[in-house]
């Protein structure tokens, strides 16, 4: 049975999140904004985000499935569930729980951009920059973290631990 080993906590994350919510409202004050749940993973970041944002806002939803072996992902990715209003004239934000390689984001991003939102800008939970293998623009970060596999607030392994309130780290049990 692997045990967790706790990398950042409920508490540090609320801080965090409230920081960016705050970062948001600052920022698009009078925009048209509509953020955009990036599915399955960011469900428990954007429901207390959205939560720390003080200005009038839009929420929708993208599900995606990216194809490859295991946990590597191989960049070709699919929508499984798309948007449900035109984002043309609007500012958007992605709200994303990991960029890793950063291929999943980078496809989306050219995928929205044809869209013609007024603006298009990222917000991810968590970045692991020692994997990247395209550069991709995160307007607003929560935590930099290592080479690392993380479950918890919303993210999974096999699709459990998203309930998880903290972010932990699996490791095998001695
Ligand atoms: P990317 O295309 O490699 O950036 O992968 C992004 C997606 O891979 C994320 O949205 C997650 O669903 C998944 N992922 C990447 N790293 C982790 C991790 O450490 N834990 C759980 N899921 C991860």
């Amino acid at each position: 049975m692997p045990t967790i080993r706790t990398l950042i906590d409920a508490q540090a994350i609320a801080y965090r999140v409230k920081s960016l919510g705050a970062a948001i409202s600052h920022a698009h004050r009078g925009h048209d904004l509509v953020l955009i749940s990036v599915l399955k993973g960011s469900f428990v970041f954007a429901a207390d985000l959205v939560r720390a944002i003080e200005i009038p806002i839009a929420v929708d939803f993208l599900a995606c499935q990216s194809y490859g072996a295991g946990t590597e992902t191989s960049g070709v990715v699919k929508i499984t569930h798309d948007l449900t209003q035109p984002i043309e004239g609007k500012h958007v934000i992605v709200v994303e729980d990991i960029i890793d390689t950063g291929l999943t984001m980078s496809y989306l991003l050219s995928n929205l951009e044809t869209r013609k939102p007024a603006s298009l800008e990222v917000c991810a939970l968590l970045h692991k920059p020692a994997r990247s293998r395209v550069k991709v623009p995160i307007h607003y970060l929560g935590f930099t973290i290592e080479d690392v596999f993380v479950v918890g607030y919303g993210l999974d392994f096999a699709e459990r631990y998203r309930n998880l309130p903290y972010i932990g780290v699996l490791e095998e049990e001695r």
